[in-house]
């Protein structure tokens, strides 16, 4: 447990009976041992002023994640490996400053539109909304000033199955060009069972376009030991979403089969990541989104993930439509992380679970539109094993 400074970090501890105890600046006497917890300490403060915290979400069994409030940004997940020992698994920086420059991303929230919006524009209602084109030609992310660049607000929540915290924003009508007033909450668990649950929810006052995700790059052998080639991905999808030189979708869905787009039974990431497939040339490797196999609407495995020298293992399951398979291919040296190593090009792979990309311009995808009077939810769990458990 971190030890806690009066005035400087704060502690939410559960109590025996699963009853939050919030906002109290000491140690709680009378709270079960190995409770769930949520810890507060500073993080910094970024280059306008505000102040960030840094949250650490502890359940009963020593796993944590901990994130900050500046985008929402989870800068580690620490789970056992196959002896027991904890490691952080997702790609990171160790300064607010870096997370401020330069961040390709890693662990943020993304919205309003995670993923790409071909030509940086989509038509709404007979409206046409201009975005700024900060890929190329196209839009990524949500813009210039994405969910990933702006300050949540963060509260600790009750939770009896481990630790929990939610974050909240509110994007103005007009933001990053995009239309009506849209209110996000993002609540962050993490089970007793280790399982990273993220929920999502977003209102709007006027018809728009929402696409919320998250864009962990983990290393399931830990940060900074090098490439993900070896780590065995499934992912249950029979399509995938062909895109064209600027990676933005043709439309069409077509087979995975024979194509080292074939994940359905598993293989090395980096078996065909080498592959002439001209798919493969427009991103470097892998950057498609897939067509995930589901029935209904509700919680469907979209991927699993082995590494099998420390035996870890991570199953994704959501209740989106689709999954950007990102293999880290823009990574190129040029970032130092938390642990000290340069990220070089598959250091860190990224299953970021969503609608498909440019879906505001493609009327055969499952919409985006968001409006008023519905609330957008969704809910992605990355539950967190090993081959000995
Ligand atoms: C995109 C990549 C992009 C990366 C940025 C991913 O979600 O699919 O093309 O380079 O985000 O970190």
């Amino acid at each position: 447990m971190t030890p806690i400074e009066p005035n400087r970090s704060r502690t939410w501890h559960r109590s025996v009976l699963g009853a939050a105890v919030l906002g109290m600046g000491v140690l709680l006497t009378g709270t079960s041992a190995g409770a769930g917890s949520v810890d507060k300490t500073p993080f910094g403060n970024t280059q306008d002023g505000k102040a960030v915290d840094l949250y650490t979400l502890t359940n009963d069994r020593g796993a944590s994640v901990k994130f900050i409030a500046y985008g929402g940004i989870i800068t580690a997940i620490n789970v056992p490996d196959r002896w027991g020992k904890l490691d952080n698994v997702v790609l990171g920086f160790k300064e607010l400053a870096d997370y401020e420059s330069m961040n390709p991303y890693f662990g943020a929230l993304i919205g309003r539109y995670g993923n790409r919006i071909g030509g940086a524009k989509f038509t709404l209602d007979g409206t046409q909304y201009q975005l700024a084109a900060n890929n190329g030609p196209n839009s990524l992310h949500g813009g210039t000033k994405g969910f990933d660049k702006v300050v949540w607000a963060v509260e600790p929540l009750s939770s009896v199955s481990g630790a929990a915290a939610r974050l909240n924003y509110t994007s103005k009508d007009g933001e990053e060009g995009y239309p009506g007033t849209l209110t996000v909450q993002v609540v962050y668990s993490l089970t007793n069972d280790n399982e990273l649950r993220i929920d999502y929810e977003a209102t709007t006052d006027k018809p728009t376009v929402v696409n919320l995700t998250s864009h962990s790059y983990f290393n399931l052998a830990g940060d900074g030991t090098g490439g993900i080639d070896d780590h065995i991905l499934t992912i249950n999808a029979d399509r995938y979403t062909p895109v064209d030189a600027t990676l933005i979708p043709t439309g069409q869905l077509a087979s995975v089969t024979a194509t080292p787009f074939d994940f359905r039974q598993g293989a090395p990431i980096g078996a065909r990541i080498r592959s002439n497939d001209p798919q493969m040339a427009y991103g470097r490797g892998y950057d498609h989104n897939f067509v995930l196999n589901r029935s209904g609407g509700g919680l469907s495995l979209a991927a699993r993930v082995y590494e099998p020298r420390s035996g870890r293992i991570m199953e994704i399951s959501t209740t989106e439509p689709g999954v950007q398979f990102y293999s880290g291919n823009f990574l190129d040296s040029t970032l130092v992380g938390a642990a000290g190593q340069q990220y070089r090009q598959t250091d860190g792979f990224c299953l970021e679970t969503q609608h498909f990309p440019d879906s505001p311009n493609k009327p055969s995808f499952p919409t985006t539109v968001l409006k008023p009077g519905e609330t957008l939810k969704s809910t992605t769990i990355h539950k967190f094993s090993t081959d000995a458990s």
